[in-house]
């Protein structure tokens, strides 16, 4: 799909052109050969309808490095306006500050977060460049909904630009306890950064509590269950779990299409043998390597073969300039090498590892393939593919192996939960789920699809705007939402 070609229009009297606006690291478009196209994921999925409802608008970084700038440009039924950075903003902010320092010290510091005190600064600039576009873009008394991480200045910044809107703020990763959190040299700063938010909103109730702990900690404000007092203003705080538009992959899982190259995956990988898929963004956060020791495990006690049991690792290249993401293919390459070296026979390998992004179509036909989905996270906000995988399995087969230190084990407790550390009692966890009888398979997948089915994104999406619309709007917002589909 191209850009509409429509210039965009003036903004409007004391405000911009935006009655809801989404402010975060990314738009939710990116370039192909033939123009935007609109990224996948659950916060696009569930914020578009609202989005082309209310004259919606998206704010967000456009990919690249010192690119000029773009003009802003509708898609979609929103408008995009891109926010440009700079060779040396990339390399500060987006990869030293958010993804060197923020990603692993918000994952359990699962490798070692890097404080330099010359990446704040171009985090602080970043965040004010966003939150100044948000402030020009945004109608009289509009909502803006800010997004994840890499911005969590915007919402005090924003709040002290354009005090007549409401602020929302939503985490999509872990949000750390107070020990680890309290490493970090900008603490306070990130905190103050949060309450200017109207809603500040986490995957889970820990994260929630976590911050609760931390401002009182390290703050003047006072907050307890649900909700902080910033100067009498208060600050609504909750879990709202994100989730898949959940109908889409059951559409796509019963297209005769799907189905059909479902059945050649399994004819290509031998019909005898149980399949086992991992679909991960190529991050250290993920367990890929632990995943893949685990398997070394089985295979070397000798209950299994490759005739009898393959994985299938999909791994989407990410931040590849950042030298832990480098460190992890390298590593898991080498292991990959390793494991099919030493259990591979001619034609048949244990690992199928395919280092690159898949359409939804193809991942979907993935997902009916396998016998059993690995999720093995060392830590992770939510973990959708866990969802969709629950999503396509229409016929209740299949068995979900989910870590226990994922969003999404908070609500999938009907998974075979591990503990991705534990490389041997996952072994023995995996060895018993291929062994799992198909009728305790069903009851399982029943459940874990009816919980997906019940809070798709869209559900994410209403109640996050309803909660942020407040006690006397809420009931209306949630209505406009369901209009809107
Ligand atoms: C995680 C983050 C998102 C991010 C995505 C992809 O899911 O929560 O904010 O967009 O990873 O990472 P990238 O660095 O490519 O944007």
């Amino acid at each position: 799909m191209c850009g509409d070609e429509n210039p965009a229009p003036p903004a409007l009297d004391g405000g911009g052109r935006g009655d809801l606006v989404v402010v975060a690291n990314r738009l939710p478009v990116h370039r192909t050969d033939g123009g935007w196209e609109t990224s996948p994921g659950g916060l696009v999925s569930g914020l578009l309808p609202l989005l082309q409802k209310r004259q919606g608008v998206w704010v967000g970084w456009g990919g690249g490095r010192a690119s000029g700038e773009i003009a802003p440009f509708r898609h979609d039924g929103l408008w995009n306006v891109p926010v440009s950075l700079s060779a040396d903003e990339v390399r500060d902010y987006y990869e030293g500050f958010a993804n060197s320092t923020l990603w692993p010290l918000y994952h359990d510091a699962c490798q070692q977060p890097q404080f330099h005190r010359q990446w704040w600064q171009p985090y602080v600039t970043v965040n004010e460049r966003f939150a100044e576009v948000a402030a020009r873009e945004a109608a009289p008394g509009a909502s803006v909904l800010v997004q994840d991480y890499h911005l969590q200045l915007v919402p005090g910044m924003l709040r002290r630009m354009r005090p007549d809107l409401r602020i929302g703020f939503f985490l999509h990763i872990p949000f750390p306890p107070v020990e680890l959190f309290s490493q970090l040299p900008w603490r306070q700063r990130i905190l103050e950064g949060l309450l200017g938010a109207d809603v500040v909103g986490f995957q889970t109730k820990q994260g929630a509590g976590n911050f609760i702990r931390l401002v009182n900690r390290y703050t003047p404000h006072r907050g307890a269950s649900h909700s902080i007092s910033v100067y009498g203003r208060r600050v609504e705080v909750r879990e709202f779990p994100i989730s898949i538009d959940y109908w889409k992959i059951d559409q796509l899982a019963a297209d005769p299409a799907t189905i059909e190259r479902a059945r050649e995956i399994r004819a290509e990988l031998g019909p005898n043998r149980t399949i086992m898929l991992g679909v991960d963004r190529l991050d250290y956060t993920k367990g890929i390597d632990h995943r893949i020791r685990a398997f070394h495990e089985i295979l070397a006690a000798g209950r299994h073969t490759v005739r009898d049991l393959v994985l299938v690792q999909v791994s989407v290249p990410s931040r590849d300039q950042v030298d832990e993401y480098i460190e992890i293919r390298e590593r898991i390459e080498t292991l990959v090498g390793h494991i099919n070296g030493e259990f591979g026979e001619v034609g048949q390998v244990p690992v199928h590892y395919l280092p690159r992004s898949l359409p939804i179509e193809k991942l979907v036909a993935y997902y009916l393939a396998a016998d059993l989905m690995l999720v093995t996270s060392l830590r992770d906000g939510m973990n959708l593919v866990a969802k969709e995988y629950c999503a396509a399995r229409r016929d209740d087969t299949g068995v979900l192996v989910l870590s226990e230190f994922t969003g999404a084990a908070h609500e999938l407790q009907r998974a075979v939960l591990v503990n991705p550390h534990d490389i041997d009692g996952m072994a023995v966890t995996i060895e018993r789920a291929i062994a799992m009888p198909r009728d305790e398979q069903a009851r399982r997948m029943r459940s874990l699809r009816q919980r997906v089915r019940k809070r798709t994104a869209y559900d994410w999406a209403d109640e996050f705007i309803a909660v942020l619309a407040g006690p006397a709007h809420g009931s209306s917002a949630a209505l406009a939402a369901g209009d809107a589909r």
